[in-house]
Order: structure tokens, then sequence, then C-alpha cells
């Protein structure tokens, strides 16, 4: 161990890059499970029914998906391929609960052969799929309505439409969801457990949780009036904002279980309504922080008094956050700890294209040097999970730490696995 060099969960990330290669995804392990805690130990404290479903888009993986189970938290899956995962990692499959706004029939053909937890229902066209299958196969499901309440929730600020402009759910404004909750209640083979929405993503202020609680309330108040129906669970999505860079300022995870359930409680007891079993869906606030990328530097190019360009051996490959989204990061020289970042440079990735450009303005030892590793931090959600093959990159493996131990739970994909689908044309 040197003195000098960034040291991530005990280890050190210059031997883990030399151990395993770069690009390399690492994670600390206690941390994951110690954001998971703070959700799940939050809601036992309040003494409230709950689920916590890890949103699994955010990073699947077996390994991470044992983690999960581990912890005890239930799983949002939003595809075969994420059930699949899921299965394989051992995940129980009466807590997953699948999403999606265009399930196809073999998607909810495998959730019903599995029997999961629950489907969180999205639209018309899956509901005459649902009633197909399940009177096809004679089985019973649960499901929760996903309902779109007219909050758009952003980092700092949010937007409530009347009706919300949005691919998902049946809103809650023009009908549309009392004519599915109509559809669903009338088929014994379906059990509707309850109603959904999820506002938005990485979201700071618990506002717009607390607007979206209300605006169910004054739903499951009507449907109680009108249908004599009260859902029995109440799901409030993910969104719950992390620090990326020091300009986040995300609130502790217990925050928001604490404003949700007071909100829950208040509305209950002004209805008079029973307090529901509360489901919450945080992906990126699991995972996010817990995940680093390490990065060897290569070709530097300086254009006098206008900008250095530091490029890295990945980039929207492994990352494609600040490509897509503008999304910020920081970073650090791993190798470099002990020197004074006074030097201005962009970090680049290497794929054939102007906009894949990881950072931009990050401040760096003036003696960065090709062969020195870079540290970005906050990459552990919808990182590895948005990769891809542009340019022909094979996927970065993943390292596991957990109590000073490491682990490779991902294997670096090799040209072989890369090309193994393709067919020969001659
Ligand atoms: N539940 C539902 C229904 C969702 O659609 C999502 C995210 C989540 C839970 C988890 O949200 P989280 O807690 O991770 O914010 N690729 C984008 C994020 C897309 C999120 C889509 N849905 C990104 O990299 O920022």
């Amino acid at each position: 161990m040197t003195n000098n060099h960034l040291q991530f969960a005990n280890i050190d990330t210059i031997e883990l890059g030399k151990k395993y290669g770069t690009p390399l995804y690492v994670y600390d392990v206690n941390e994951i499970r110690d954001h998971a805690r703070a959700f799940v130990d939050t809601f036992k404290e309040l003494g409230v029914n709950f689920q916590v479903a890890y949103a699994s888009k955010a990073f699947s993986t077996v390994a991470m998906l044992q983690v999960a189970k581990q912890e005890g938290l239930s799983l949002d899956v939003v595809s075969q391929g994420e059930l699949h995962t899921a299965l394989k990692a051992g995940f129980p499959a009466e807590r997953i609960h699948m999403h999606g706004n265009n399930k196809s029939i073999e998607e909810l053909e495998m959730a019903l052969q599995h029997q999961i937890g629950c489907i969180v229902v999205d639209n018309f066209y899956e509901i005459e799929l649902l009633k197909h299958l399940t009177e096809q196969y004679n089985q019973n499901i649960s499901i929760l309505l996903r309902v779109t309440p007219g909050i758009e929730a952003h980092t700092h600020d949010y937007i409530l439409t009347g009706q919300e402009d949005s691919k998902f759910g049946f809103d809650l404004s023009n009908g549309q969801a009392d004519k599915a909750l109509l559809q669903v209640l009338e088929d014994e083979r379906i059990h509707v457990a309850g109603i959904h929405c999820h506002i938005g993503s990485q979201i700071f202020e618990t506002t717009g949780f607390v607007m979206a609680v209300q605006k169910l309330f004054q739903a499951m108040n009507q449907w109680n009036l009108q249908y004599h129906y009260t859902p029995e669970v109440l799901n409030l999505g993910g969104g719950f904002g992390i620090r990326y860079t020091e300009e986040d300022e995300p609130k502790p995870h217990g925050h928001y279980v604490e404003a949700l359930v007071s909100e829950v409680k208040k509305q209950a007891n002004d209805f008079e309504l029973p307090i529901p079993e509360l489901w919450i869906e945080p992906g990126r606030a699991i995972v996010g922080e817990a995940g680093i990328t390490l990065y060897t530097i290569g070709s530097i190019k300086d254009i006098p008094d206008v900008r250095t360009y530091v490029s890295v051996n990945g980039g929207m490959t492994d990352n494609i956050r600040p490509a897509l989204y503008n999304a910020k990061y920081d970073a650090v020289v791993a190798n470099k700890m002990n020197e004074p970042a006074t030097k201005t440079v962009s970090i680049a990735g290497k794929c054939c294209e102007s906009g894949d450009m990881l950072i931009w303005d990050l401040k760096v030892p003036e003696s960065i040097e090709p062969g020195d590793t870079l540290a970005v931090f906050s990459t552990g959600a919808y990182g590895y999970s948005m990769s891809n093959h542009y340019n022909r990159f094979p996927k970065s493996a993943v390292v596991f730490i957990e109590d000073g131990k490491e682990k490779l739970v991902v294997q670096r994909e090799s040209y072989e696995e890369l090309t193994r689908l393709d067919l020969s044309y001659e």
C-alpha cells in the first residue's frame, strides 16, 4: 500500500487496476448494504408494513441481486433479462415485481410461470393480455396499477401537470385509471393489491413525494366511496437523489422514508382510510455512490489557451450518462493523491465521437501523464447497466469489495465473446 494511492473500501485502487485491468467497476459492498439498511431500518423504526424493492435497472448482476436478497429487499425488474438474472441469483420469486410499459406475452408468461410477487400493470393492452393468460394457465396473479399522478419531480424542482404526458401508466385525471381499475377488479383471477406511481429520478426534495401521496390518497378515497375498493399497497417508486459532485445535496435516505410515512399516516387519518403497506423502489440510492470506475489515462492533447484533453481507455461505452444526460461526475488521479490538483483538464472517452466526454474541467495534478489511473466516483448506478458495445469495446469487469476483501463478480468480456453471435457470410 502506497500512501499516494487512492484507497477504496480499504483496498489500493492501483493494485486493483493492475490485477483486473481497466476500465474496472469497483463496488464497496459494505456501503451497498448500508444504503439498503438505511431505508429498511427507518421503515422498521416507524412501525409500518413495507417493502423496499431494489430497482435492478440501476445495476443488475447475479452478485448484486444476491446482496439485495441477503438484505431482505424486494426486487423491481422490467424485462425478461432482469427477471432471468434475478432467478439465476436465487432471488425469491414472491419478492419480485415486474414493471414495463410494453411487457411481451413471453415476459408475462415467465412472470406467471415463476409466480412472481406482483405485476405492475401499465396499460389497457397489458390488462387484456393478463386476463387472457391467467385464464389460459388458470392462474391467479397480484397486480399494482401504475398511475400517473400529474407530478413531475426533478432534482430541485417539481412540476404539477393536470394530465401527465408520459408513456407510463394510467392517468388519474382523465378517468383512465378508474376505467383500468374497473377492468381488473371484475376479473376473479386478478388480485388488485394496490397502486403504484414513480415521479422521477435524482430527486433531492421531499415535496414531490409528499404531493404524490396526497394525489394518490384523493384517488383512493374516491375509489373507496365509488367502488368500495381500498388498496392494500401503496408503491411510491424510486428516484431518491445521490451525490455525484459536491453541488449535489441529497438528504439521508431515512429522511425520504420519514416524509413519506408521515404524509401517508396523515392522509389515512384525514380520509379515515387504513394505512396501506408502503413500498418504495430505490435503485440509484442503493448502488450509485457505492461504485467507482477506474480507467488508465492515455493520450493527452494540449490546445494552448483553450483546453487540455486527457483521454481514458473507456468512456460512453461504460458510462453513457455524461453523453446522454450531460451528467456531472467527480474524479481523481488515483496514483497521485499526495499532489495538489491545480491543473484544469477535460476527460475524454475513447469512442469515435466528439460527444464522448466524461468530465469537463476537472482539477488534476500538474504531473498528470499517460499510465496514470483515473478514478471516477459515484458510477455505481446506470453505468454498467447502460454499458454498450459501441466501437466494439468489450464490457468491463466488476469487482466487489467487502470487509477488506475483493472478489471478481463479472469477468471482463473477451473479443471472442464479443463476436460469439456473429455468423460468417462466406
Ligand atoms: N421505479 C421505477 C418505476 C422507475 O422507473 C425507476 C427508474 C426507479 C424505480 C428507480 O429510480 P432511481 O431510484 O434509480 O432513481 N438511466 C437514468 C435513470 C432512469 C431511471 C428510470 N427509472 C440515469 O442514468 O439517470
